[in-house]
């Protein structure tokens, strides 16, 4: 049971009714201990001694290799439904000393883009602090400011603690957070309200608001993989999502989510991120191909603050080589001039060929005017061939 109660404190959602809290409270009030569910990240390699699935062969975080990820054309966009949030009169917020934590109503729904449709549960951070990027996954080795997940179970069972110990029971919807130079509203939702909740295992109700607006506004480009809770217990349950697209926030914005939240002791919470895990043979998968094909069309309208800064964009003046290459995809415009060009010299040196061997000829065979020369030349040609 001890390991069911580090998940219900890593939710920070009483899905069993009362007792389940009045255990997670039992935990805090206990010293640290073998066998007392605490743990913290410092030290990531003893999960495994009271979590044992934090020592499997399918774990969470990882590197991704965008040199090694294969491109499925069968990872369709994910689409949302639910996300502005009606059926709450509000949402409640908590620190549950590991992170800051959204409890979600579960009439949000991801119904494409996964095997099924998934129900949402809950949304939480994790960040580093102002020197260090504190992002879980990493791409090519990059580290990010932060990163949002948004968890959801299968809607093929009744509730999350069903889902949470099936392969591919749970979905998270993984974004990275960057620095930019706009405040993001979206996140000023959440972000205002966390001085409620500095304290751990304090909570607070927070006026509704556009979930989808925490997601990137591009959600059809991704990676996807099998893995696994990055806290302990570490079920290998999750089918992640990882955008492609980044969300930027403001370096105001980033301040705040580094240093409101305390944790233990009265310490600021961060760094609060799980070192990348070994793939052991796992594929990354991305809904996005990396050969030359043709950009989508732009998206109107004004872009959103959530917008990435750059990363997704492609330069409409330099040519950044294998940095997003299939962004960099020739317009049909300028392969028909390279096609017509070609033509166009190939047919240039034939005449240029024949020309050549006309006048050798006429050198030959005399005096006649240039017009002749060609038109004569070709007839000795036509009835050669
Ligand atoms: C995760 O989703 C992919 C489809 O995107 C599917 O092929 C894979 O089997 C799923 N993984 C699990 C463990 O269900
Ligand atoms: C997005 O994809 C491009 C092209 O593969 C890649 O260069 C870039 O690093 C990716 N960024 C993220 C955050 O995945
Ligand atoms: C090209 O990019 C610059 C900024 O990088 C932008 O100001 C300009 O409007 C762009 N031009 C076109 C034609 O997209």
């Amino acid at each position: 049971m001890k390991h069911w109660g580090a998940f219900f404190l890593l939710l920070g959602t009483c899905f069993n009714g009362q007792s389940v809290c009045d255990e997670e409270k039992g935990h805090h009030g206990h010293p640290k201990g073998p066998g007392s569910g605490h743990w913290s990240y410092q030290d990531e390699e003893e999960w495994k001694v009271n979590f044992p699935h934090c020592g499997g062969s399918e774990q969470s975080p990882i590197n991704i290799d965008t040199g090694s990820v294969v491109f499925d054309p069968n990872l369709k966009p994910i689409r949302l439904s639910g996300y502005n949030v009606t059926s709450a009169a509000s949402l409640r917020l908590k620190n549950n000393g590991h992170t800051v934590l959204l409890d979600l109503p579960d009439s949000l729904l991801v119904f494409d883009g996964l095997p099924q449709t998934f129900r949402a549960a809950q949304l939480h951070f994790h960040w580093g602090s102002k020197d260090s990027p504190g992002s879980e996954h990493t791409v090519n080795k990059h580290r990010f400011r932060g990163e949002i997940h948004v968890v959801h179970y299968s809607a093929e069972y009744d509730s999350i603690s069903e889902a949470v110990q099936r392969r591919g029971g749970l979905a998270v919807l993984a974004a990275f957070i960057e620095e930019g130079t706009e405040e993001n509203p979206n996140y000023e939702e959440l972000l205002s309200y966390l001085e409620n909740v500095a304290e751990e295992g304090q909570s607070t109700e927070i006026p509704r608001f556009d979930i989808r607006g925490l997601l990137p506004q591009k959600l059809d480009r991704y990676y996807r993989y099998n893995g696994s809770l990055t806290t302990p217990p570490c079920f290998q349950s999750v089918n992640w999502t990882i955008f492609n697209q980044t969300i930027a926030l403001s370096e105001q914005q980033l301040a705040t989510l580094e240093d409101s939240i305390h944790s233990d002791h009265d310490h600021v919470l961060q760094m609060n991120f799980r070192q990348p895990q070994s793939l052991n043979g796992r594929l990354v998968l991305s809904s996005f191909g990396t050969s030359v094909v043709g950009r989508r069309a732009p998206p109107g309208g004004p872009v959103p603050a959530a917008e990435a800064p750059s990363s997704d964009e492609p330069s409409n003046n330099s040519d950044k080589g294998a940095q997003g290459s299939d962004e960099h995809g020739l317009s049909t415009g300028t392969m028909l001039a390279i096609i017509f060009g070609v033509m166009f010299a190939v047919t240039a040196v034939a005449f240029f060929i024949y020309f050549r061997k006309s006048q050798t000829r006429n050198r030959r065979s005399g005096s006649e005017n240039k017009s002749n020369v060609i038109y004569k030349a070709a007839t000795t040609e036509e009835n050669v061939a």
